[in-house]
């Protein structure tokens, strides 16, 4: 036995030893040896990426506003974790945010852990993989796409105008975020597999869809630091798991799972010259990259497609339905800007819903596009979104960033530069229609920019003009906010989607 107890010692000191040696490597390969070792920023940071999960996890959402304090300190350029650099230089964004003709862009693997689709077009880490797999969904979401699916959109509409006519007159408020997440997700459920999911006729409007996103994005970091927990929580059984939010998680994906096995059911019928298209009749992204594409096969396996149906839905609920909210909260509470805007709006709306105007012509209404502009603004995704150049070194000023690094700047950098947008808190859509509205939009990218900014632009401006054009035309509904006040907008914490201070109930209102 003593023989036997000393070997345990012995195997126990090697493992410390061993794990010693270990983490001295990582530590001198990030602190000596990184090519990064160059650029400012806090040693932490520049140790252990504990550093931006602390700000990130433990104190909710925080790293972004932590980020703009260490520029203060260090300039304009700055390491903020082991991988990473971060740039804040509003007249530099252009030169990170590039499209592929300029060079390649891929994206750091953190990216890609902290999500549940790591096989999306969004997750895809390598430039020309992302290429091949971004170019089979841009047909699908070209402005002439979404034209031909707006009668559907403006269908969705209607019924959301008929649904908040139900709420006259009830004392219970109702809450703009879990209503336009439902329109949001009807339209996108819609245009992906040809029958949307119904949430506006659910009696709480599908609410749990819409927070399953945010209950996703506030564990994020922990799933960037682990990325076998994520893997992990999606495959334990329903039974074994106490959190709601992890429930949620899981059925949210089975049921985009069933969804894209109906499409590849459908479209396999339609092969074996049976029944025919879609669901309801019209083609929709999925049945065409089935029955059309190009891609390998490979890429058109069931886990692969839902991979990037989830992604597609995430992508197009939240990021619509906050943008719908924030700028209701703005317009019910600067009523000079509600009356102006249904000033404009008169003429195209006098009838609706009996007769509808179409996104071309609302896109022609200045103050209404002013509106939304100026929302995008204040509320698009501000967090930085990180590239990679793999084959090339970038300068900036005296630096030179080496190819592989990651580099990414903040969109809030360029919405909050007072010198193009004075006053950069506040919401006044007159900025949009008056001094050099072309150099404004140069510093306007709530949809990113470049070979990965966001492909579903058209798709987000229809439903944006249709539902405000809806929701706000005079004569329409008469809504009031319901104990809800500047604190429930300003943004406070980076859950990946810029959010309000954690125990707003949200922006409520009543209807009258
Ligand atoms: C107001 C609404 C929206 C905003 C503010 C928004 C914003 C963004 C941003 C900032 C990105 C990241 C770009 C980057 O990496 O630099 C993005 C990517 C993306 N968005 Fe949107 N988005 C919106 C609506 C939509 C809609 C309706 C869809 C359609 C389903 C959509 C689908 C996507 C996809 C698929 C990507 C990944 C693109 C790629 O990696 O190639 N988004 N979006
Ligand atoms: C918003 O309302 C809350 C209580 O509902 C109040 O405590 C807070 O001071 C208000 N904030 C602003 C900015 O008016």
């Amino acid at each position: 036995m003593a023989y036997l107890d000393i070997r345990v010692d012995q195997a126990i000191l090697l493992f410390l030893l061993l794990l010693a040696v270990y983490f001295s490597t990582i530590l001198a390969g990030r602190l000596i040896f990184s090519p990064l070792v160059k650029f400012p920023g806090p040693r932490l940071a520049a140790t252990s990426f504990l550093y931006e999960f602390y700000y990130d996890f433990i104190c909710r959402g925080r790293y972004e506003f932590k980020i703009e304090d260490l520029h203060d300190k260090y300039g304009p350029i700055i390491r903020i974790n082991p991988d990473e650099l971060h740039i804040r230089d509003p007249e530099f964004h252009s030169q990170i945010y590039v499209n592929s003709g300029v060079r390649k862009s891929s994206r750091p693997a953190s990216h890609r852990n902290a999500t549940p689709s790591r096989e999306s077009t969004a997750t895809t880490l390598d430039h020309d993989h992302h290429r091949q797999r971004r170019k089979a969904l841009e047909p699908y979401f070209s402005k002439n796409m979404v034209t031909k699916l707006e009668p559907e959109i403006q269908r969705i509409v209607k019924r959301l105008h008929e649904r908040l006519w139900q709420h006259k007159g009830s004392p219970t408020p109702i809450n703009l975020f879990e209503v336009y997440g439902a329109v949001a997700s009807d339209v996108v459920t819609a245009y992906c597999f040809g029958s949307s999911w119904g949430s506006l006729e659910k009696d709480n409007y599908d609410a749990d869809t819409s927070h399953v996103h945010m209950f996703f994005t506030k564990l994020m970091p922990i799933f960037r630091l682990f990325p076998s927990l994520l893997t992990l929580s999606l495959a334990i059984p329903e039974w074994m798991i106490k959190d709601p939010g992890v429930v949620q998680m899981q059925r949210y994906r089975h049921r985009v799972e069933k969804q894209v096995a109906d499409v590849r059911r459908a479209t396999s019928l339609k092969k074996a010259g049976g029944a025919g298209k879609g669901i309801t009749g019209h083609t929709t992204i999925f049945h065409e990259l089935l029955e059309r594409s190009t891609l390998p096969p490979s890429e058109l396996a069931d886990h692969r497609l839902t991979d990037e149906a989830i992604t597609l839905v995430g992508a197009g609920l939240v990021t619509t339905a906050q943008t719908l909210a924030f700028v209701s909260f703005y317009l019910l509470n600067q009523p000079e800007a509600l009356a102006k805007l249904q000033n404009a709006l008169e003429p195209l709306m006098v009838s609706y819903p009996a007769k509808t105007p179409t996104w071309t012509q609302l896109e022609a209404v200045p103050y209404l596009n002013a509106v939304v502009l100026e929302g995008l603004r204040m509320h698009g995704v501000a967090r930085r979104i990180a590239r990679i150049f793999p084959d090339e070194d970038l300068k900036y000023k005296e630096w030179t960033i080496p190819a592989g690094t990651a580099i990414g700047m903040s969109a809030s950098a360029l919405h909050d530069y007072e010198r193009i947008f004075p006053e950069p808190h506040f919401f006044i859509p007159d900025r949009w229609l008056e001094g050099d509205v072309h150099l404004k939009r140069k510093y306007w990218v709530p949809f990113g920019r470049g070979s990965r900014a966001c492909i579903g632009i058209s798709l987000a401006y229809v439903e944006l003009y249709h539902v405000i054009a809806a929701v706000f035309r005079p004569n329409g509904l008469k809504m009031k906010l319901f104990e809800t006040n500047e604190s429930d907008v300003k943004y406070e914490h980076d859950f990946l989607f810029p959010s309000p201070k954690e125990d707003s109930k949200g922006i409520r209102v009543l209807i009258s």
